[in-house]
């Protein structure tokens, strides 16, 4: 299982990174690793993916911290798809509905199969803004 984070060594406000965070998660996870790149730098393929909260709009990205020549929502789209294998699967939350619609708009766009999952509940956790999940499929 590989994590992959561009903005690694941003701090929380407990002074922790992202990275610290990430490696304390996976401590005990044989097979899992946290990768420090660009996705678009990423070349192997996979069998699943879990996208969780792209950027699809330019203010949260802004927001962020990232510089805006990260801000290429259809070409990660398209890359992403590009590192599953036949036969795989791509699961994509987005949070709030302005950005599951624009998610939407992306999928078709490129003409890729999905399937709207709809709100994603939580039970352990009350998430801020509600969240919209997508299954995209590779035959
Ligand atoms: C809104 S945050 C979501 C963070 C995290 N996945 C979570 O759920 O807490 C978006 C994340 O996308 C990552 N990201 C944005 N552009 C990226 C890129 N081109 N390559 C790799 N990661 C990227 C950033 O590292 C950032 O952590």
């Amino acid at each position: 299982m590989d994590g992959v984070e561009i903005d690694a060594y941003r701090l929380y406000s407990n002074f922790y990174s992202r990275f610290e965070v990430a490696k304390y998660y996976i401590k005990d996870l044989k097979n899992a690793k946290y990768i420090v790149s660009n996705l678009l730098d990423i070349n192997k393929k996979y069998d699943y993916i879990i996208w969780l909260l792209p950027f699809v709009s330019y203010e949260p990205l802004k927001y962020w911290g990232l510089p805006k020549r990260f801000f290429c929502p259809e070409k990660m789209l398209n890359h992403a798809f590009s590192l599953l294998n036949d036969g795989g699967q791509m699961l994509i939350i987005n949070q709030g509905k302005k950005e599951a619609l624009i998610q939407k708009e992306l999928l078709e766009k490129l003409n890729l199969n999905y399937t709207f999952l709809g709100k994603i509940e939580n039970k352990f956790y009350q998430f801020k803004n509600d969240r919209f999940g997508y299954l995209i499929s590779k035959f």
